[in-house]
């Protein structure tokens, strides 16, 4: 099994790293060689951890071995699968699909890691709309057991059956949606949780630790609800809550999140958040 992945940053190099481990020859694509450099180093970490805790048999070394990097789309031109996780724009994930669509086999699966976006509305810019699927997967991709397989009103039951199969094949424990709803199954929960979360807070009635003592000790969260914000970063939260919001949902929004983004401090990547990570 060949399989593609588009965008190396948070996401991508973790989907590559997953699919690298359960066998798969992986070739990962970026528009730099600087975001492909950190990438590696990203996942030889992570894999060292993941070896040395007996998760994986084999050596960082011989898992990364299968793992090809290239700015170029041309090492896609054999792959059976391909999964694109750029950020969340969609203009940016079109010209993305574009590319893959000319250069993957006819037959390949074109699949988005988009927390949002909805699939058809990407598919609709290749030849193959009905072999266009979403495969979402959660951070970190390599712990994360979760990976929501959402088809659009145009993808084949083949094609939705077939990343089902391929999540099982990545060890991961899929949720197949019936229909694109705004945010799939998991992010209108999580969405929800931090704009309760963040009221709380904003009212006075408890302070940012005191609500995450009680989502990891009531809850059983493995991290407070404002760790957590901080771990998958402010802007993604925020821009997550706007395409929802903007597909129907109810604005319940909090505006902390809006002011922790506007003074950039956005979380674990940005080295402050609600939290300091110095
Ligand atoms: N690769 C390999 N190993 C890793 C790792 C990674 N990327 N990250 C952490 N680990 C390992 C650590 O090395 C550690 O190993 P040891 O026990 O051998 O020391 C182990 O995992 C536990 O890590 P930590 O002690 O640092 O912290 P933890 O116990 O809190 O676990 C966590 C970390 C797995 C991330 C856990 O906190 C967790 O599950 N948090 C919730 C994450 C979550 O909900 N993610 C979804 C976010 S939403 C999203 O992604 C989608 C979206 O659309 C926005």
């Amino acid at each position: 099994m060949r399989i593609a992945v588009v965008g190396s940053g948070t996401m991508g190099h973790g989907i590559a790293e997953v699919a690298s481990i359960s066998g798969m020859e992986v070739k990962l694509i970026d528009i730099s060689w600087d975001i492909l450099n950190r990438a590696k180093q990203r996942m030889e970490e992570s894999l060292k951890r993941l070896y040395d805790r007996g998760t994986i048999k084999e050596s960082p070394e011989q898992v990364m071995r299968r793992i090809e990097m290239s700015t170029s789309y041309e090492v896609a031109k054999e792959v059976d699968f391909a999964i694109e996780a750029v950020p969340e724009i969609l203009d940016l994930k079109r010209k993305v699909f574009e590319q893959l669509d000319k250069i993957t086999p006819r037959d390949a699966v074109l699949a988005t890691n988009t927390s949002s976006i909805p699939i058809s509305d990407i598919g609709e810019i290749t030849s193959r709309k009905e072999r266009v699927i979403g495969m979402h997967f959660f951070n970190p991709p390599p712990l994360m057991k979760l990976v929501e397989v959402i088809p659009s009103k145009y993808t084949t039951e083949e094609v939705t059956n077939f990343t089902v199969d391929l999540a099982k094949k990545m060890g991961k424990v899929p949720v197949r949606l019936k229909v694109e709803v705004p945010g799939f199954v998991s992010n209108r929960i999580f969405l929800r949780l931090l704009q309760e979360a963040c009221r709380e807070v904003e009212s006075g009635e408890a302070t940012v630790e005191e609500v995450d003592s009680a989502a990891r000790n009531k809850l059983k969260l493995p991290m407070g609800i404002f760790e957590l914000a901080d771990y998958v970063g402010l802007d993604v939260v925020v821009d997550l809550w706007k395409v929802i919001v903007g597909r129907g949902a109810k604005d319940v929004s909090c505006s902390s999140y809006n002011k922790k983004v506007e003074s950039k401090e956005l979380g674990v990547k940005a080295g402050k958040g609600f939290y300091s990570y110095q």
